[in-house]
């Protein structure tokens, strides 16, 4: 059943509190953000409910975990200067985000658009503390859930809180749940293409897609553990040895729904990590002793992009190799590429690594859909309900 989004409700003359995912990554030295997608993401919401004539929209939103103290490294401020660009507009940065001077600064402010300080400055946020909720909630008359990226996290401000209001989803929130419902009903064939770092990480997403994918293309670290577990040697790569029957299960289960898991035939190694310059690519599916294994070969990148023809729906979640090191990234990248090159196909990238590889490779507006959220996303193609969108109320 559909849920009540901001279609449905009135914003006239209303105070607006609205939840965004604003924790967006930003520069150890300077503070500066380095990808601002989240807070592009959530400008439609925030245009719309403006454009309706609310009297004012505060907006909320974690940065970081400061673990319920104040870190100043982990202050809004940054947020509501880019914030004010993106909009056009005055946006005024509070210092708290409940309490007396709080409510006295949004009846005074000049401007339109209110940021509070960050959640998690106060412990009770990530708790889900009732009382907490209601103070956040006293200080407007209606509350929109936009933070997708947050919306598996039942918190003060991303679920109790519409407990208290009437309360809806903002578009973002809509668009994540019409393309990640496309990776759990697709369009058939159906290619899911994992990697990242460990297997235990994606047990639970292997088990909910085995029961609407055609097939697997495994790559990343997570792919020797795979290896290992049919007796591969992949000399000193990392391997989760206490995932190796998990890994075989998964194997032999696939093999008995007759569903493919394509795992890399070749491989980039070095001696060490932090050594590119003795980079190799094996020959084969072994790796010698002592070698790691940083990206799939090229053979693997051919075999993958063949598998990809003809795919109408793909979900890419988790890079192929160590894509953050430029010696370490042609899987990744070439792979990314190939998704956007492919024609007729549904494409979700499901938010986290792989959504920084998709931008870093240029690739991101080329794709049918990119994730905000990283465990959110993953949870949700788990089939969990996300706790912040199961509060919102059904439409009539
Ligand atoms: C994220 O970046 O995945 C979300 O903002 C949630 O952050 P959290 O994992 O600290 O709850």
């Amino acid at each position: 059943m559909a849920k009540l989004t901001v279609k449905d409700l009135d914003f006239k003359g209303k105070k607006v509190i609205m939840r965004v995912d604003f924790n967006v990554p930003l520069d150890k030295k300077t503070g500066e953000i380095t990808d601002d997608t989240r807070i592009k993401e959530a400008l439609p919401t925030i245009k719309y409910v403006l454009g309706k004539g609310a009297s004012k929209l505060i907006l909320m939103s974690h940065l970081g975990r400061p673990d319920g103290k104040v870190v100043e490294g982990l202050r809004m401020t940054p947020v509501a200067k880019k914030l004010s660009q993106l909009l056009g507009e005055g946006v005024e940065k509070l210092d708290d985000c409940v309490g007396e001077a709080v409510k006295d600064k949004i009846a005074r402010s000049k401007d339109r658009v209110i940021l509070l300080e960050n959640l998690r400055f106060h412990a009770e946020e990530e708790a889900g503390d009732e009382k907490f909720a209601k103070e956040l909630a006293s200080l407007a008359d209606v509350y929109v859930n936009d933070a997708f990226g947050t919306a598996h996290r039942s918190h003060a401000s991303t679920t109790i809180i519409a407990k208290f209001l009437p309360s809806c989803l903002g578009f973002l929130m809509e668009k994540e749940v019409h393309y990640l419902s496309s990776a759990l009903a697709p369009k058939k064939p159906y290619v899911v293409i994992l990697g990242g770092a460990k297997v235990s990480d994606k047990i639970d997403v292997i088990e909910s897609l085995m029961k609407h994918a055609d097939k697997f293309l495994i790559g990343g670290a997570m792919a020797y553990t795979f290896l290992k577990a049919q007796g591969i040697d992949v000399g000193a790569s990392r391997v989760e040895t206490d995932k190796l029957d998990v890994a075989k299960k998964i194997l032999d289960d696939a093999a008995k729904k007759k569903i493919k898991i394509i795992l890399p035939v070749d491989h980039v190694t070095v001696d060490n990590i932090e050594n590119p310059a003795s980079k190799k690519i094996t020959s084969g599916v072994t790796i010698a002793q002592g070698l790691f294994g940083v990206d799939v070969g090229p053979k693997t990148i051919e075999l993958f992009k063949n598998e990809l023809k003809g795919a109408k729906t793909v979900l890419w979640n988790g890079p192929l190799g160590i894509f953050e090191k430029d010696e370490y990234a042609d899987g990744t990248k070439e792979i990314a590429i190939a998704l956007s090159k492919l024609k007729n196909a549904t494409v979700i990238v499901g938010g986290g690594d792989s959504a920084s590889a998709a931008k870093k490779f240029k690739v991101a507006d080329k794709l049918s859909h990119v994730s905000t959220g990283g465990g959110a996303s993953l949870e949700f193609l788990e089939g969990k309900p996300l706790p912040g969108i199961a509060i919102i109320k059904d439409k009539k």
